[in-house]
C-alpha cells in the first residue's frame, strides 16, 4: 500500500494533509547535540548506521508521514574534487575560479564515491518498514542540491553574501558557468538514480538560492537543468519535488520544470499558488519557521490558518517553508505536526 504521503504527491484522495519538516534532523534536538560531542559532522553523513539514528531521532518525537535522509547537499561535491569543512555553516576550501578548475574536477560514479548514502537509505527503509506498515506507512525522501544553488557554494570565496559573486561569474563568463552547470547536472542525475534504486519513495531538488534569480536568469542558470534532471527521474516513476526559497517570482517557470511538487515559503501565498499552478502539480509548504516560536497555541493557530488557506483537498504536503531553526523549541515543532494531523480545515 502507498503511504499517505505518495498518494498525496499521486494527487490521490487522502483524509488529511501528509506533514514532514524540511532539516527535521538536527540540532534542535537534544538527542542530535548529544550525538554531535563524539561525532563530527561528516562522520555522521559517512556512516551509514549514524545517518540511519540521525534520520530516525525526529521520526520517534515528532512521527512526521516522511523521513529524509539525513545527509547534506555539499556531499556530491566532495566527490568531485572538493574539500569541504562544516563549522557548522559550509565552507569550500579550492572553489571554481576558471575554466581550468573546472577541467581538474574528478568524474563521479556515485556507486563509488557516495556509497554510503545509498547505504543509509536501504537501513532507513528497512528500519520503516520493520516500524510502521499499512496505514502508518513513512516514505523515505531522498535529495540533492539543484545545479544552480551547487554552484553556488562551489564557486564562492565567501564571505557567503545572497551568492552575489556567483551572479557576477554567471554574467561575466556565462559559457564556463553553463560547462560547470552541465557537471553537476551529470552528478546530481547518476546520484539521485542511485539513491532511487536504494529505496527512496520521492526526491527533493533543492534550488534554495534560486530565489536570488530574476525570470530571465533562472530560465538561463536554473530551469534547464532542473528539466533535465526532474526528467531523468521521472522515467524513474519516482515523484520529484522542487524547492526554491524566496519564488515567489518564479513559480510558472517552476512549473515549467516538470517536477510533481513544488514546494514554496511564507512570502507565497497557498492560495495564489494553488491557483497559478493547477490541479496537476502538488505544493508543499509553506510554514514559516520563525513562527515555531511562540506559545503552543500561536503555532497550532498559524499552522489552522495555513491548512484553511487551501482550497485543494490533496495534492498538498504540509511542510515548513525553510529548514527549521535550531533554536526552535522542540515542542512547538511537535504542535505543528499534531496540528497538521488533526485534518483539513474548510476556507
Ligand atoms: O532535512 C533534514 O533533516 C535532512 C538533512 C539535511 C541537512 N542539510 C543537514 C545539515 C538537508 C536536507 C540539508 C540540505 C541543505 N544543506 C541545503 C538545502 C536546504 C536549505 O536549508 O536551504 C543547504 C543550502 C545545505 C548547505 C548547508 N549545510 C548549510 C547552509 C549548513 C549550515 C546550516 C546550519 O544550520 O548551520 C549545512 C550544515 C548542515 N546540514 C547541518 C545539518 C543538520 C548542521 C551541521 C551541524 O550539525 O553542525
Amino acid at each position: 500500500m502507498k503511504s499517505l504521503f505518495i498518494r498525496a504527491l499521486s494527487k490521490e484522495p487522502v483524509e488529511r494533509p501528509p506533514v514532514w519538516m524540511m532539516r527535521q534532523a538536527g540540532r534542535y534536538m537534544k538527542e542530535y547535540r548529544d550525538l554531535k560531542e563524539k561525532h563530527s559532522f561528516l562522520e555522521l553523513c559517512k556512516t551509514p548506521e549514524l545517518a540511519l539514528e540521525v534520520t530516525m531521532q525526529p521520526i520517534r518525537f515528532l512521527d512526521p508521514d516522511a523521513a529524509i535522509l539525513f545527509a547534506d547537499i555539499l556531499l556530491p561535491g566532495e566527490a568531485m574534487g572538493f574539500e569541504l569543512d562544516f563549522a557548522p555553516g559550509p565552507k569550500i576550501l579550492n572553489p571554481v575560479q576558471n575554466r581550468s578548475d573546472l577541467q581538474a574536477l574528478k568524474r563521479v560514479d556515485p556507486h563509488t564515491s557516495l556509497d554510503y548514502v545509498f547505504k543509509a537509505i536501504m537501513l532507513i527503509k528497512s528500519e520503516l518498514a520493520s516500524h510502521y506498515q499499512g496505514e502508518q506507512a513513512k516514505a523515505v525522501i531522498g535529495f540533492a542540491g539543484a545545479p544552480w544553488t551547487m554552484a553556488c557554494y562551489f564557486t564562492e570565496q565567501g564571505p557567503i553574501k545572497l551568492f552575489q559573486g556567483t551572479q557576477v561569474k554567471a554574467a561575466d563568463d556565462p559559457q564556463t558557468m553553463h560547462l560547470f552547470l552541465e557537471r553537476l547536472t551529470d552528478v546530481i542525475g547518476d546520484y539521485l538514480l542511485g539513491q532511487i534504486e536504494s529505496g527512496a519513495d520521492a526526491v527533493q531538488l533543492f534550488d534554495t538560492w534560486a530565489g536570488n534569480l530574476s525570470v530571465e536568469e533562472y530560465r538561463e542558470f536554473a530551469l534547464p537543468y532542473t528539466q533535465k534532471i526532474i526528467q531523468l527521474v521521472q522515467k524513474t516513476g519516482c515523484p520529484t519535488i522542487l524547492y526554491v526559497n524566496g519564488s515567489s517570482h518564479l513559480l510558472e517557470q517552476m512549473k515549467q520544470s516538470g517536477a510533481d511538487c513544488l514546494s514554496v515559503d511564507w512570502r507565497t501565498d497557498l492560495h495564489a499558488a494553488e491557483t497559478l499552478v493547477g490541479e496537476k502539480t502538488a505544493l508543499q509548504g509553506n510554514y514559516n519557521p520563525a513562527n515555531l516560536f511562540g506559545s503552543v497555541d500561536s503555532v497550532r493557530e498559524r499552522t489552522r490558518k495555513m491548512l484553511a488557506s487551501l482550497k485543494r483537498r490533496t495534492a498538498y504536503v504540509a511542510n515548513l517553508g525553510h529548514g527549521i531553526f535550531q533554536t526552535t523549541p522542540p515542542e512547538n515543532a511537535r504542535v505543528f505536526v499534531d496540528t497538521v494531523k488533526e485534518g483539513w480545515i474548510n476556507r
